[in-house]
């Protein structure tokens, strides 16, 4: 009654900001990614009928509030799946990222998709990568993303019941080798707005949200041209006034949402320096955080991760290439036992 899956974080280059139904996690446009190998969560479930109610541990901490809550709505789901029900088997769910969790680098994304995907085969469910990547959705949306490798679609779907709402792969990680240079900057202070509560926010009080949303299926359809005819100039462009755009309406929200440090505007002034003085490819996109990733190609990488190890406050970088499928690891659980099980 245990299993152990693997799944990638992912990087939105058309941004999703917007639900259309926060019950079921529903989004008000779709949003396309790259799956990020680097960025990785390993996850084991281990479902037992003596133990009293879901227990979450991430990088050997115990978590409680708003991130247990989480995963257990998503095991419930699993569970009612399953045909268990909600007298089903509480679980033990062990979990260890590559990188360091809720510092805003995504780990929702893989974190979701490895519970929905390690939770199924631990419930012995043969789920279709289409079903787990709705399970996911309900956990976190980007995670509907992390459920497939390379670069994917999340449509947005029209079925209330948002079974349409899934990530969709487009491209497999072999069909254009990137790298993504992911900026780690140093926040200082209050921390972040959730997701959640941030597009709840900026739609309920921006007055630049409208014309945001209106902006996102145009960038779909030339992020979807560009990535077909591995035209990185295009691509990246489309993802840098995407994640500009996507801020401009939080900033425009009232308060204002403002993600970014001092920082985050010197890697963007960077990247747009590397581009425009150095004939390099980089192409920045920023999340509901301070950190800058940017897309580059194999040569250009280490180029682009050395100027933007220079700038003041970031703290490291990490160079990620494409990520393949959220999968399941063949007998893992039994070489790894758990670190904490209580
Ligand atoms: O998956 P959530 O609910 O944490 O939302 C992710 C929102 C952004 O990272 C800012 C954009 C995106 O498309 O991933």
């Amino acid at each position: 009654v245990n299993a152990t899956a693997v799944a990638c974080a992912n990087i939105a280059l058309v941004k999703y900001w917007g639900k259309r139904d926060e019950a079921l996690n529903l989004p008000a446009r779709g949003s396309l990614s790259v799956t990020l190998d680097a960025l990785e969560t390993r996850t084991t479930v281990t479902f037992d009928a003596e133990r009293p109610a879901d227990v979450l541990v991430v990088d050997g901490i115990e978590r409680a509030g708003a991130a247990l809550a989480r995963a257990a709505r998503v095991l419930d789901l699993l569970r009612a799946r399953a045909g268990v029900g909600a007298e089903g088997p509480r679980a033990l769910v062990t979990s260890a990222n590559t990188f360091p969790y809720g510092a805003g680098l995504a780990s929702s994304a893989s974190g979701m998709a490895a519970l929905v995907t390690a939770g199924a085969a631990a419930l012995g469910l043969d789920l279709d990568p289409a079903e787990r990547s709705v399970l996911a959705r309900r956990g976190s949306g980007s995670a509907a993303r992390s459920i497939h490798g390379g670069f994917v679609e999340w449509r947005a779907g029209e079925r209330p019941d948002g079974a349409d709402s899934v990530g969709v792969p487009l491209h497999p990680a072999a069909h254009w080798e990137l790298r993504v240079v992911v900026a780690v900057v140093a926040a200082a202070g209050e921390k972040a707005v959730p997701s959640t509560e941030g597009m709840r926010h900026t739609a309920a009080t921006s007055p630049y949200q409208p014309a945001w949303l209106a902006a996102v299926d145009t960038d779909l359809v030339a992020a979807r041209a560009a990535l077909a005819a591995r035209d990185l100039a295009a691509l990246g462009a489309v993802a840098e006034r995407s994640a500009l755009r996507m801020h401009a309406a939080m900033l425009a929200a009232d308060p204002a949402l403002l993600y970014w440090r001092g920082a985050t505007v010197e890697a963007l002034h960077t990247v747009r320096a590397l581009r425009a003085r150095d004939g390099l490819a980089a192409w920045a996109t920023i999340d509901a955080g301070p950190h800058v990733k940017v897309l580059t190609t194999p040569a250009d990488a280490p180029a682009v991760a050395a100027r933007l190890a220079a700038v003041p406050g970031v703290e490291r970088v990490v160079a990620s290439r494409i990520g393949g499928p959220a999968r399941v690891e063949a007998n893992a659980a039994a070489e790894r036992p758990t670190e904490v099980t209580s």
